[in-house]
């Protein structure tokens, strides 16, 4: 069914930017050779983010990057994103409530702290209501198409109730504003209906898609287009990630949890066999300070994964991609602008304003993404995000003052203006599972298309229960959340 499945990609409609409406990608973007992309490493001196780069933001930007390495740990993961970090926070989470040893693990992150895309991205935590389920049944079933939600779903609300339970609302700028498409052409709406009435049959719950026509759109929102309205938060994708790398390495339980940031895995080998189990160190990572010896690894390098897995660059694997983001001053009350998020034409530009202590009459900053089809090549096999797009950044400077009229300032010039590495897989899905023979003991949770803030958490927690089943010799099965065509085994 899987491999079957590659051949329809190419018929399919497909979602070129996909931050929130994922699905195939357009086969010909895979069609660059691999080897354009000299070096597969995070690059130094990233633009900055809003979200990395605002005072006080990053607190743990350079920790544990000087004084010794830890160089031996149960579990190595590479990458301090949303998928590392969950990754850790969720071993915790399952030791603590079962008789297993505690166990030691490793983050090593190349940069700062979150610096990846989780640090640079839109702040969007969208799951789909209903959106590509068309594409998803015709290719893969119905069960999947609704698992393909149920994870989005599973990931918001795992995420929400973390940040609710542990009182972070205000810490990491949780706002519940909902999410509303813009629909800037009829196909897009009629495709969008088409979905919603599949998912619907289906047995999908849709009970808060509100659809609205272009009267009520302009008098809400001050756009004449239509648009659908569903549930959605967004939060500051840094600061959650922050907070739960916090509550994993405050917790007394059976994790003990280090970070080094500012330390790129360059290579790894492996060591010269010992006799199975737990603790038995089967891999040797070598960084610029020195080597770890790890029983497991996990690969939560996204964009980057191709570095250390090169099996994984091209067509087959993960392409990186760029991505860019301006931080723009309306000329609108906060009350005018609202709290909603928004994508224009499912998922090709994204923007919400930023919650706002509001002091009187101060006007909001929107985060606005998005672009990248008007870039030669659409910025792919680009992994450089030290610089941005000249003609992206035209486009995007272009784009609000012409859907909302009055309220932007087209003279006005970004406040800030940053790239991030998006990592795109053809099937537009994540890889998550085992990595493969050879490579016993490793794990990969990455290529999350551009779509990763309402997938990647869970993701996470999915190879975190993996290794909890391999270390204690049981066999894991999966959860009904997780669609079967995610893990590595399944794969084309
Ligand atoms: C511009 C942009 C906008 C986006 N907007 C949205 C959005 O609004 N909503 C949404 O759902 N998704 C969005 N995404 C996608 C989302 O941000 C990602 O899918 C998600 O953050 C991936 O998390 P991750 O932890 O897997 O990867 P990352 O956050 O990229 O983390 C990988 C980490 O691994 C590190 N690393 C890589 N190689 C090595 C190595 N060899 N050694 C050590 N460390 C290494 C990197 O430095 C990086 O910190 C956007 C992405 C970008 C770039
Ligand atoms: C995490 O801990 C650091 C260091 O103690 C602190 O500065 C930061 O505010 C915490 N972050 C969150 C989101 O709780
Ligand atoms: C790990 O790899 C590094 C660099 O490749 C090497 O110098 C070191 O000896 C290796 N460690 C072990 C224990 O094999
Ligand atoms: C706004 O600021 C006040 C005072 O600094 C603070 O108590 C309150 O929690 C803030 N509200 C939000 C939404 O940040
Ligand atoms: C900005 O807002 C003011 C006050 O509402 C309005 O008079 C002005 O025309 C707006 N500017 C632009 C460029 O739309
Ligand atoms: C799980 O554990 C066994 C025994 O330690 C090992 O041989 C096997 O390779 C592990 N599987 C994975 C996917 O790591």
């Amino acid at each position: 069914m899987f491999a079957g499945a590659l051949g329809a990609l190419v018929a399919v409609s497909l979602a070129h930017e996909a931050v929130y409406a994922v699905g195939p990608v357009a086969q010909e973007i895979f069609r660059q050779p691999a080897e354009d992309v000299p070096e597969w490493l995070p690059v130094p001196n990233p633009t900055k983010s809003f979200w990395i780069d605002s005072p006080d933001a990053n607190p743990l930007a350079s920790e544990g990057s000087s004084g010794s390495l830890t160089t031996d740990a149960d579990v190595c993961i590479i990458g301090s994103g949303m998928t590392g970090i969950s990754t850790a926070y969720h071993l915790s989470e399952l030791l603590a409530d079962s008789s297993n040893d505690p166990l030691s693990a490793v983050v090593l992150e190349a940069r700062d702290f979150c610096s990846g895309a989780t640090g640079r991205n839109g702040g969007h935590l969208t799951p789909r209501a209903f959106m590509k389920f068309s594409t998803y049944a015709e290719l893969y079933g119905e069960h999947e198409a609704l698992s393909s939600l149920a994870i989005e779903h599973h990931t918001s609300n795992g995420i929400v109730n973390i940040v609710k339970s542990a009182g972070l609302e205000l810490a990491v700028d949780l706002v519940e504003g909902g999410h509303v498409d813009v629909f800037f052409d009829e196909e897009s709406e009629i495709e969008a209906r088409a979905d919603y009435k599949a998912a619907h049959d289906a047995g999908a719950d849709l009970q808060d898609v509100q659809w609205m026509d272009k009267e009520d759109m302009l008098s809400k929102f001050g756009t004449a287009n239509s648009g659908v309205r569903i549930s959605a938060h967004n939060l500051w994708p840094l600061k959650f990630v922050s907070g739960i790398y916090n509550i994993t390495k405050l917790k007394r339980g059976k994790l003990s949890l280090h970070l080094h940031t500012r330390t790129p895995v360059t290579s790894m080998s492996a060591l010269d066999s010992q006799p199975a189990g737990l603790h038995s160190r089967r891999w040797n990572l070598t960084t610029p300070r020195g080597s770890v010896a790890c029983s497991y690894v996990v690969h939560a390098t996204n964009a980057y994964a191709g570095h250390l897995l090169p099996h994984m660059r091209g067509s087959k694997g993960i392409v990186p991609t760029r991505g860019q983001i301006i931080a723009i001053r309306a000329n609108a009350s906060a009350d005018e602008l609202t709290k909603v998020s928004w994508s224009g034409n499912p998922g090709t530009e994204y923007w919400f304003p930023r919650p706002l202590n509001a002091t009187e009459g101060e006007k909001p900053l929107v985060i606005l993404g998005g672009g990248r089809v008007h870039a030669p090549g659409h910025e792919r096999f680009v992994i450089d995000d030290s610089t941005v797009s000249p003609v992206v950044g035209e486009f995007l400077r272009g784009f609000l003052p012409d859907v909302f009229p009055g309220k932007f300032d087209k003279a006005r010039e970004p406040e800030m203006e940053w790239t991030g590495i998006m990592g795109y897989t053809s099937q537009g899905d994540p890889f998550v599972g085992p990595v493969g023979e050879d490579y016993d003991g490793q794990y990969i949770s990455a290529g999350f298309t551009g779509h990763g803030m309402p997938r990647a958490f869970a993701c996470g927690e999915a190879v975190a229960q993996m290794i909890v089943a391999n270390l204690t010799g049981q066999t894991w099965t999966a959860p009904a959340w997780l669609p079967q065509r995610y893990l590595t085994w399944n794969r084309p």
